[in-house]
């Protein structure tokens, strides 16, 4: 249940700026480069003294190109400020407190660098795009989040600094699993508000899944009518027992599709959208049972576990069901059928006309071949294309939705199994197997293919960040903020091999069986999102955990203000304290 807590937080943040006291835990005086509390950490800050002071009012004077910013940005210090007011104009007129937008064609300038320099008469943010512009009132917004000097100050104010800042990484990523357990537009919507606040520039949707299809395709109605929609779950953790008999689902109308996508790209975020094949496939066969190999074979799930309504529809002829247990499922689809590429194309046509991204995420990921060996038209289909073995097969699948999505002016990006029986020509590989010991990386990156790192070692959200005994449910194993903080996504070896160039970035990943509420998809990405940030963002040699530990309490006061839902471990056990 969420809380307003607006109105609490503008009293909370004015009595803070007026009633400064010994009991502050922030620093006196601004003059240390952490003091400024950035995250993730900016590649160069040098402090400077004194502060812009907004008195009742803040101007912001944008050039053309950075109005969409602009008016990014008065939303936000409307929102930080309440009873400030804030304008917006194209020249400036030398008013104080003024917050100047401009671009800088500077031909060596990167696409996402910014710099920021504030003093006490103005704040510039000035860049070569307005991406830049972007990611510079990410870094404002967060000095604003710093409590005040030890004067008395009534007003907002921010530290005078000089930050000249650019990305370590072009992928900066995070993922979120909306199929397991569906999350309403509304909460997409704060999701990437938090990616943008920490300056990643992807978000990764699943889309679908066994357990439910979460994205209406007008040419295949059932994908929503029947697919979206499960009988019941199961309850609880291995080994399960019950299921709960709920009927659960949901799904995105193409339009919030397009509402979200063009949400995000107001925050230069990027969706790619994850339809997964051949496997994680049962909502899709569910709906059309033809896409199965075994059409009247009944769904059966692993552990047996099947709510009631679904066992009455089995017993009555309607044998395939959307998945209600967790984990992998045999039933995938047919990769001998004509008709299972006819569907898969037509899925993605409509795919590729809601989402402009570069890159479509194909899945490939835990396919069990078992079908596809007593299949008699997957067996066709590999004799007629001299394929010696099933995972042949599925990279034969593979390929074909890769040619099929080149056509379309698209990539794909596949998990790492797409490698197994030869990667497809121009595909990307996202690293999650990493008990391989970076077998997977060193393979696609020696093949010449572009490889993102969302290691299950390190950058599975759904794992455990605190002792189990003292968490609510979480999957498994361990995933600390320090352990995340601590990964370096370019391994030694791929360094050593010369091939780091072909580590385009990381992403951290949220998979939600055990999420039931959106409170706790927010518990379990925060603070690590915020530790991801910092690997995405500041160069290897700038990281430094106790530091870093330090600097997020300020962005503490950023969960806070905009009511967001966060571990607390990490702030208990450090003491907060300034050099
Ligand atoms: C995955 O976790 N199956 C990509
Ligand atoms: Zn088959």
């Amino acid at each position: 249940m969420k809380r307003n807590i607006f109105p609490h937080l503008a009293l909370a943040f004015f009595t803070l700026l007026t009633s400064i006291s010994c009991k502050n835990p922030y620093t006196d005086v601004v003059n240390h480069e952490k003091d400024y509390r950035i995250v993730p950490r900016p590649v160069k800050l040098t402090p400077a003294s004194g502060r812009l002071v907004f008195k009742n009012e803040v101007l912001i004077v944008a050039d053309a190109e950075a109005m969409a910013e602009a008016e990014y940005l008065r939303a936000l210090l409307a929102e930080l400020l309440p009873g400030t007011a804030v304008k917006l104009r194209a020249t400036a007129d030398n008013s104080p407190g003024t917050i100047l937008l401009r671009i800088l064609e500077d031909p060596d300038g990167a696409e996402e660098s910014y710099k920021l320099h504030v003093n006490a008469e103005f704040a510039e943010i000035t860049a070569n795009t307005s991406k830049g512009i972007f990611y510079g009132i990410q870094s404002l917004r967060q000095l604003l989040a710093l409590p005040g000097s030890m004067e008395e100050i009534p007003y907002a104010s921010i530290p005078a600094v000089s930050m000249e800042d650019t990305p370590r990484f072009a992928y900066r990523g995070m993922h979120l699993d909306v199929a397991r357990h569906f999350q309403p537009v509304s909460f997409v919507k704060k999701y990437i508000d938090l990616l943008a606040m920490h300056k990643l520039n992807t978000f990764h949707w699943h889309l679908t899944e066994d357990q439910g299809w979460r994205i209406e395709i007008k040419k295949y109605p059932k994908l929503t009518e029947i697919g979206a929609w499960r009988n019941g779950t199961v309850e609880g953790k291995l080994p399960w027992t019950n299921n709960d008999n709920v009927r659960y689902g949901g799904f995105y109308t193409q339009e919030e599709v397009r509402e979200v996508v063009a949400y995000a790209a107001a925050r230069h975020i990027t969706i790619i959208p994850e339809i997964e094949l051949p496997g994680h496939s049962s909502a899709a066969i569910a709906s059309y049972p033809q896409l199965s190999c075994f059409p009247e074979e009944p769904t059966t799930p692993n552990r047996g576990v099947l709510s009631e309504k679904s066992k009455e529809l089995q017993a009555n002829g309607q044998v395939k069901l959307v998945y209600e247990e967790w984990g992998v499922t045999d039933d995938v689809y047919c990769a001998g059928k004509e008709s299972t590429f006819e569907f898969i194309t037509g899925v993605l046509d409509e795919v590729v006309e809601l989402f402009p991204s570069a890159y479509i995420h194909i899945g490939g990921d835990e396919c069990p071949k078992g079908n596809w060996e007593r299949c008699a038209q997957c067996q066709n289909r590999m004799k007629e294309e001299g394929l010696s073995d099933a995972h042949e097969l599925q990279s034969y699948f593979i390929e074909r939705v890769e040619a099929y999505l080149n056509t379309k002016g698209r990539n794909i990006i596949g998990w790492d199994e797409i490698l197994e029986g030869g990667l497809a020509p121009n595909a990307t590989v996202m690293y999650w197997r990493s008990w391989d010991e970076h077998k997977a990386v060193i393979t696609a990156a020696s093949e010449g293919h572009d490889v993102i790192m969302t290691p299950n070692s390190h950058f599975y959200f759904d794992h455990y960040q605190a002792d189990p005994d003292t968490e609510p449910d979480a999957i498994c194993c361990l995933s600390s903020v320090e352990k995340v903080y601590h990964y370096d996504p370019v391994p030694e070896v791929i360094t050593k091999m010369g091939l780091e160039d072909r580590i385009v970035g990381a992403q951290a990943n949220v998979w939600t069986e055990y999420m039931k509420s959106l409170d706790y998809v927010e518990y379990m990405l925060l603070p690590r999102l915020s530790a991801l940030s910092e690997v995405l963002w500041t160069p290897e040699s700038k990281k430094d955990y106790e530091n870093f530990v330090f600097r997020l309490e300020a962005m503490r006061e950023l969960y806070d203000k905009h009511g967001y839902h966060y571990a607390k471990h990490v702030f208990e056990t450090t003491s907060v304290k300034s050099e």
